[in-house]
């Protein structure tokens, strides 16, 4: 059993400002989430996915319950660096979130901050502008770029400081379907190879059924946790939060409805087919 990495103990959360009365962007939530993990963060807009990620990485903190990144608590000033440096952080916007005048500078930017030897620095910020795609546009000025580019140029930057847990909100939003597809196999490819955990908010059922654990977020309560094809074969509550599941999960769910005796938790195409194809052998 692989130890736990990040922990919620009743975590609520009101934003500054806001009436003592409002809604909490968060609401007693208790979550332990083991390290090499890689969990799925699904709910409506506005049910708290950006909020719950900033907690991990201690840019937001508690205003009810406690938040802990491997046994150190967000509460406690003298942690942050420490858990800053084990969880990494990318936003939904990465215009918020570039910083150098070119691609290289910006990726090598957290490493300098860091004090690492230049030689490193040089080799983490190659690796990481191959592994995403994005090597062709080293010496590039980042506003040139498009928002999907400025996305993979922000988790290169993030992946060059080897994060143990990544932090993603919404990381595929603005790429185009090849840049998806590079992304998310890198961001896969981590957590399998390097046991990196991985919290990835997404609006993407397709992306979801890929992680080992969906989280479903519902007004800042954490309404189900499971495996993606428990949470995303449950077309009645996915639709009631406005959500849906996989274009398979479905037709899946739609065919059994009319009862045709497919088992249940398909999520792929492939399943599906498979299924399909020893229904039309039998009848
Ligand atoms: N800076 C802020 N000040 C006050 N309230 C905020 C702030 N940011 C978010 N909220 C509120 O907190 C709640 C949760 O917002 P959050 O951004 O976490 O939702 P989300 O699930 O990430 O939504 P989306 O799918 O649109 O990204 C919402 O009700 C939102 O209005
Ligand atoms: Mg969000």
């Amino acid at each position: 059993m692989a130890a736990v990495l990040l922990e919620t103990k009743k975590l609520t959360f009101v934003y500054p400002g806001q009436p003592e009365s409002s809604r909490p962007a968060l609401k007693e939530i208790d979550l332990e989430v083991c390290a090499g993990e890689y969990i799925a963060l699904m709910g409506a807009n506005g049910s708290g996915k950006s909020t719950l990620l900033k907690q991990f990485n201690a840019l937001l903190r508690p205003t009810g319950g406690a938040v802990f990144v491997d046994g150190l608590s967000t509460a406690d000033d003298h942690c942050i660096p420490q858990i800053r440096s084990l969880c990494g952080m990318i936003f939904q916007n990465p215009d918020n979130q570039i910083v150098g005048t070119t691609v290289e500078e910006d990726v090598a930017f957290g490493l300098e901050n860091r004090a690492v030897p230049p030689p490193e620095i040089r080799r983490r910020v190659a690796a990481a502008l191959e592994l995403l795609g994005i090597a062709h546009r080293a010496g590039f000025p980042p506003h040139q770029l498009s928002g999907g580019e400025k996305q993979r140029v922000a988790l290169a930057g993030l992946l060059a400081l080897r994060p143990r847990c990544l932090l993603l909100d919404e990381p595929t939003a603005m790429l185009d379907p090849a840049g998806q597809a590079v992304l998310l196999e890198a961001v896969q490819r981590l957590n399998r190879e390097q046991g990196i955990t991985v919290i990835q908010a997404t609006h993407y059922p397709e992306e979801a059924a890929l992680a080992g654990r969906v989280l479903l977020l519902e007004n800042g309560l954490l309404l189900k946790e499971g495996p993606p094809n428990d949470i995303l074969s449950d077309l009645p509550l996915l639709r009631s939060l406005g959500l849906g599941s996989t274009a398979a999960g479905e037709l899946a769910y739609l065919l059994r409805r009319d009862g045709m005796p497919l088992p249940g938790g398909i999520l792929h195409n492939r399943e599906l087919a498979v299924q399909l194809c020893l229904y039309a052998q039998k009848n």
